[in-house]
């Protein structure tokens, strides 16, 4: 039973005035015009969200009906699973709907953060971490990608100049992303160079590192074969994997990203592709070491040598295989629970030609990985622009 996108909604990503229910509400009704679906079609409605303490508007998994009251009685279910709660909302709708319990299925993906304080976000944030090895961590979750960044030049040499060129190369693809929360090109020098307008956050990370504090929300209609054939548009799950490590990082090899690794292996072999099939990949960004540790977890070099794919080109918008062509989370923002829920949403649009400055000329076949904590829930996507 395969699974279909039909329907896609996004709102602008940043600092923004509306409330965590408008915006739940303006991607909703998006998504759903966007399928020609009516709310009394959708069989459950998922909501990826982590909050964590950062907005007092706890258990969001109803406010959608307050704008939609065609959803009113539908089961309706919230999923955290920290920073991979969207791709975890989206896993719970191809399941429903695989085991032929829905027809179509509305995932919505949700964050608001910019309203708390810093110290309220940091700490909501390394709530995904590991408490006893988070303990006395004053830079938030950046801290402990600053440890893994340190461990990763301690044995292959300084990758402070690389970091920057993955910052540099984000902001550009999000310059083309009217949705991005930075629409502004930053150039290797300024990323590579402490200053006070990029100044260090912790260990090796600078400012330019970091994925910023967002506001923001997608979705997007899942729906299965035979409901989704009179949909206007539709890509298809080609496969999906979902792998969870040892969340103490004390248990696992810093210098490896060993569940996402498997992750790429398990979704690349279901769909019997290989990377050289794939147009692009919207990968998990959060922090720019974490994308070149994604570049040998996908398999594009072997471990320790990611720095290869950038200094070769490969992952510019006109490479072999273009990363993040969106802006990735380091551009286009970072509302954690929307954020898997908006990788899908724009790998769709590019399936779909509908990508505009940031797309990729005759993108087919792409791949999404989204992240949870420290690599602890991985989950990746190959989809598939459906031609029937
Ligand atoms: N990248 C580039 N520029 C950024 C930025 C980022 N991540 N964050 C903020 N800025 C810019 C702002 O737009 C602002 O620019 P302006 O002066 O031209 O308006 C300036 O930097 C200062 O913004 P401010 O919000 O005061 O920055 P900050 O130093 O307080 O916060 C970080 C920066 C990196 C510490 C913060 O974004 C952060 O904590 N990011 C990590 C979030 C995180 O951990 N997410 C979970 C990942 S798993």
């Amino acid at each position: 039973m395969h699974t279909y996108i039909i329907g896609t909604g996004h709102s602008r990503f940043g600092k923004l005035e509306q409330s965590l229910e408008e915006l739940i509400a303006q991607v909703a009704i998006e998504a759903l015009e966007s399928s020609g679906t009516d709310p009394e079609e959708i069989d459950a409605v998922y909501i990826g969200h982590f909050n964590s303490g950062m907005c007092d508007q706890e258990f969001p998994a109803s406010l959608v009906l307050n704008a939609l009251p065609g959803l009113r009685f539908k089961p309706c279910t919230r999923v955290e699973n920290a920073c991979a709660s969207g791709s975890a909302a989206i896993h719970q709708g191809i399941n429903l709907i695989a085991g032929g319990l829905a027809r179509k299925v509305l995932v919505i993906g949700a964050e608001k953060m910019t309203q708390a304080d810093a110290k309220r976000i940091g700490k909501g944030l390394l709530g995904a971490s590991y408490q006893p090895e988070a303990q006395g961590e004053t830079a938030g979750f950046a801290g402990l990608f600053a440890r893994i960044a340190q461990q990763y030049f301690d044995t292959h040499g300084d990758h402070s100049h690389e970091l920057a060129k993955i910052a540099a190369k984000n902001h550009a693809n999000g310059v083309h992303n009217p949705l991005a929360q930075f629409q502004k090109a930053l150039d290797i020098d300024f990323c590579h160079t402490q200053s006070e307008r990029n100044p260090v956050v912790s260990g090796p990370l600078k400012r330019t590192d970091c994925s910023p504090v967002s506001d923001g929300a997608a979705a997007l209609v899942l729906a299965a074969d035979n409901v989704s054939r009179a949909a206007p548009q539709r890509v298809r799950f080609l496969a999906r994997a979902h792998t969870t490590d040892y969340m103490p990082m004390s248990k696992r090899n810093p210098l490896i990203l060993e569940g996402a690794t498997l992750a790429w292996k398990k979704v690349l072999c279901d769909a019997d592709v290989t990377l050289d099939d794939l147009a692009f990949a919207e990968v998990h960004d959060c922090f720019t070491i974490a994308e070149l540790m994604i570049y040998e977890s996908m398999g594009l070099t072997p471990y320790g040598k990611g720095a290869r794919a950038l200094n070769e080109g490969w992952v510019y918008k006109d490479g072999r295989l273009p990363i993040n062509p969106s802006g990735g989370l380091k551009s286009k923002g970072h509302p954690v629970g929307a954020t898997g829920v908006s990788m899908h949403v724009m790998a769709a649009r590019q399936l779909l030609e509908q990508a505009g400055g940031c797309q990729i000329p005759g993108a087919r076949l792409g791949a999404v990985f989204n992240m949870g904590g420290l690599a602890v829930a991985n989950y990746a996507s190959i989809l598939v622009r459906d031609s029937e």
